[in-house]
């Protein structure tokens, strides 16, 4: 069954489009991993799923029903925290459990397991100013699980955040869907979505560009390859230049770290290592990298996800 269903959804501000006639669905038990760069219109779609914002075209499906009745199945995580400073971890959690009609043993019941959950047990009775930034984002999260929902999306949890607290959330993410939760995560850390996501769309200029599970993404770009060559300096090298050897598709330099994304199907390991020898280059070390998502948006966009 699909957990969300959207349509041709388009979202306009004035004359920018920042979700443009964007079609997807998620299936019960996945963790599908929403990735793209600052600005792709990854939060401006999760806000309309979650009703927090209107859609100017297009129709959102919860559990086969229209989004307001399927609110009661959604937990939100936004991208900004949603706690009250002045009052306390469990009335934090407890109000927002009781927005979604919670009463009574059962609401307070639920209040301590999101609190355990996100491992807060024994700050019930703290205020959130005393907490660091990673410790908020996880009371966030117990805001939006108390209630149990359905399907559970979170808008960049771990952006600016310890990476022990990292770690607890993507543990608790992992936790929730084997509990049979499914989640949207939105990221545009690659390595975090390639570790905890089932399926992934990529997503650029309000658009999914490419969609899939990992292997079936890395497979688009299969025809290149990453040589990563680590050189003492590389000041005397015009990049441009290795980008003419035959076989190169595109060249970074990243602390010192030449990568050359290159056709698998042409041998050009001696021309490159020759070019660079001839421009004085001092070559540290060479290793080929197997691809990844950084990889594919690189090739889909042709530019970083790293650099926004
Ligand atoms: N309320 C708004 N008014 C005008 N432009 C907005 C508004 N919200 C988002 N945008 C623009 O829409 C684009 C997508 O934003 P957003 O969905 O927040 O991206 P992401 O979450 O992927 O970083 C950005 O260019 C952003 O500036
Ligand atoms: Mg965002």
């Amino acid at each position: 069954m699909n957990v969300l269903e959207i349509q041709n959804l388009t979202k306009k501000f004035g004359d920018f489009i920042a979700v443009d006639n964007m079609s997807l669905s998620v299936a019960e038990g996945e963790i599908f991993g929403f990735l793209g760069t600052n600005g792709a219109g990854k939060s401006t779609t999760i806000n309309m799923i979650a009703g927090l914002l209107r859609s100017n075209d297009g129709t959102i499906e919860i559990l086969g029903k229209n989004s307001r009745f399927a609110k009661m199945n959604l937990g939100m995580v936004p991208q900004d925290l949603a706690i009250y400073e002045d009052m306390t971890a469990f009335e934090n959690v407890k109000f927002f459990a009781g927005l979604y009609g919670l009463r009574g043993n059962l609401l307070k019941e639920r209040v301590e397991e999101a609190l355990e959950f996100v491992g807060l047990e024994d700050k019930h009775k703290s205020y959130p100013k005393s907490f660091s930034g990673g410790m908020k984002r996880r009371l966030n999260i117990a805001c939006s699980i108390a209630h149990r929902p359905k399907l559970i999306i979170m808008d960049e949890p771990t952006v600016g955040i310890d990476p022990q607290s990292r770690n607890y959330i993507l543990n608790s993410v992992r936790k929730l869907n084997e509990m049979g939760c499914t989640i949207i995560y939105t990221s545009h850390y690659m390595e975090e979505v390639e570790e905890i996501c089932t399926r992934v769309a990529i997503i650029d200029h309000g658009k999914i560009i490419a969609e899939g599970t990992k292997d079936q993404l890395k497979s688009i770009i299969t025809n290149t390859k990453d040589i990563w060559i680590e050189v003492r300096s590389a000041e005397q090298l015009n990049l441009e230049s290795v980008k003419e050897i035959h076989g190169v598709e595109a060249v970074q330099l990243e602390d010192n770290v030449l990568k050359i994304n290159s056709d698998t199907g042409v041998n050009n390991l001696n021309k490159i290592i020759e070019h660079l020898i001839n421009h004085q280059i001092e070559i540290r070390s060479c290793e080929e990298k197997a691809p990844n998502l950084e990889t594919v948006f690189l090739t889909l966009t042709g530019r970083n996800l790293r650099d926004h």
